[in-house]
């Protein structure tokens, strides 16, 4: 009984769609009509603005280590894992906006934070590196999240763990299939572009 609940309490605290919320509170518009329509840090950051923007990254990252946290504190690692996850598909598919919901990749990578500080670092370095670079967010965040499934492989994490890597980023990676298409097509938006 104890799992069902943590289980459900990292969905639910993942399906906070904060960008959706903070959209509405700020600007009043549906941030979904907007740019690439994700409910998510980077659409937010292109449609809403800086500040309101970083209040959707604290609050997507905040659930993530939330929901592991909870899942620590009164179940055990394995559970851990699990709400690190439903809490990525908690954003993902959020019953609030009928299934419709972000990437992933804030809430993804709090709860990573939680979980693998090490892995989480590593993600942001490849993350920060490959935007530096080539301004796409979009490609800086699958590079990112490739690289943990790698790096717990590599650094012989826990099953539960090397789990956790490969299922996260399979979760996150898979919700940028559009991202990948206009990568390809080389109409992917860069940071800072508004169309
Ligand atoms: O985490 C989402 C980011 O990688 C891409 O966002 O709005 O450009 O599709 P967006």
């Amino acid at each position: 009984m104890k799992i069902v609940l943590l289980l459900l309490a990292a969905y639910f605290l993942g399906g906070i769609p904060w960008a959706y919320l903070i959209a509405k509170w700020t600007r009043g518009i549906d941030i979904r009509q907007y740019g690439s329509g994700n409910v998510g840090f980077t659409n937010a950051l292109r449609t809403i603005g800086k500040g309101p923007a970083v209040l959707v990254l604290i609050g997507d990252i905040g659930k993530g280590i939330l929901a592991v946290l909870l899942a620590k504190y009164f179940g055990n690692p394995t559970i851990a894992t699990l709400s690190g996850l439903m809490v990525v598909v908690g954003h993902n598919y959020p019953l609030v906006l009928g299934f419709r919901g972000g990437k992933g990749a804030a809430a993804g990578f709090g709860a990573l934070l939680a979980l693998l500080p090490f892995e989480a670092l590593l993600a942001v370095l490849v993350w920060g590196i490959t935007v530096f670079f080539t301004r796409y967010v979009s490609l800086g965040t699958i590079l990112g999240a490739f690289t943990v499934p790698i790096a717990t492989l590599i650094l012989q994490e826990d099953i539960n763990y090397i789990a956790f890597g490969v299922l996260g980023a399979a979760f996150v990676i898979l919700k940028h299939h559009s991202n990948i298409s206009r990568l390809f097509k080389g109409t992917e938006r860069k940071i800072g572009e508004k169309k």
